[in-house]
């Protein structure tokens, strides 16, 4: 991340100077940017007039970075000065720097994802994964969307603690990525949909929590992945349709046996299935849902396709078929 255009103010430039550099007027409203005079022509007297009044009504005029040694030179604006004018993307760009340092100093650090995920399904740890995880995420862009940029925030505060979605927000990556999804925005939605899924959660009433029995019939417990979109949607940030469906379809199973809307295979989205595991490997191996099993052992049965306690195994093919890479501790 750099900044390729500086913001300065208009009383930076002289009536009557000739600049080697092209000025430029940015409008935030529309996102544009024009070249509103070339380089190497007398800027008048009306044109400055000109000028003040865009700044006046929220545009920006800009300089491109490669034309800096050239503006200090021409004006007297030092790079002090331009920072200070430039503070909320200075600021920007220095925690993105840091993050990326951060990142950098750990590259070379080895690191084995079945031998942790072996050790966090023993011995019930996730630290190391929650720590790999947070390493990970500093190297997410923080300037590119609202919905990442939330998820960088709740995870910096929620990483460290060793909470049901927390964990299964730390399986559902890793799961993600053994699964080829690289790309921010979707390992971004993944985790998000893995804290927001059953926020609703607390709707239900404490006593259906008494038995896995008393739960699945809820009718509150049925409507949950609705229950969290709307909270989710109380938040008023952008995020995206895939994110909303994954909550959506994370009880939906591919024979069509799954709530709310009893979905088949073809019609549920891959990063749904993932939220689907990652909720089973937790909370059965915890004992939250029905009889307490191990997570290997859950993993064998969805190989194998058995139905054991609350175990689903109607998941995608693709996802089974690279969990069976994580059995055989
Ligand atoms: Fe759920």
């Amino acid at each position: 991340m750099k900044i390729a255009f500086y913001n300065y103010p208009v009383e930076v430039l002289k009536v009557d100077s000739i600049y080697s550099f092209a000025i430029y007027i940015y409008q935030p409203n529309r996102s544009s940017r024009v070249v509103y005079q070339y380089p190497n022509i007398s800027i008048s007297k009306e044109a400055l007039l000109e000028l003040e009044e865009y700044q006046k009504k929220g545009a920006k005029l800009q300089v491109f970075i490669e034309d800096m040694d050239s503006f200090y030179k021409e004006t007297d604006c030092d790079q002090q000065r331009l920072d200070e004018y430039n503070l909320a993307r200075v600021k920007m760009m220095n925690l993105f720097n840091k993050r990326k340092d951060r990142f950098n100093a750990k590259k070379d650090e080895s690191f084995n994802l079945k031998e942790n995920f072996k050790n966090a399904a023993l011995n019930r740890d996730y630290s190391f994964l929650r720590q790999r995880l947070s390493y990970e995420l500093l190297d997410f862009p923080i300037d590119q969307d609202p919905s990442i940029n939330f998820m960088l925030a709740l995870t910096d505060k929620v990483l460290m603690r060793d909470l049901g979605p927390v964990k299964c927000a730390v399986l559902a990556y890793f799961m993600a990525q053994e699964l080829g999804i690289k790309d921010h925005q979707s390992l971004s939605d993944i985790i998000l949909g893995a804290l927001f899924k059953d926020m609703s959660f607390c709707m239900i009433k404490p006593s259906s929590f008494d038995s896995w029995s008393s739960l699945g019939v809820d009718p509150t417990y049925k409507k949950h992945p609705f229950l969290s979109l709307y909270y989710l949607s109380k938040l008023e940030i952008p995020f995206s349709k895939d994110l909303k469906r994954f909550i959506m379809e994370h009880h939906e199973d591919s024979k069509g046996n799954g709530f709310p809307r009893g979905k088949t295979e073809d019609y549920i989205a891959l990063g749904s299935f993932i939220l689907n595991l990652s909720e089973q490997l937790v909370y059965i191996s915890e004992g939250k849902m029905g009889q307490e099993i191990g997570m290997e052992s859950i993993l064998k049965n969805i190989v194998n396709q058995n139905r054991l306690g609350e175990i689903n195994p109607n998941l995608a093919n693709p996802l089974i078929k690279t969990v069976e890479g994580w059995i055989n501790f």
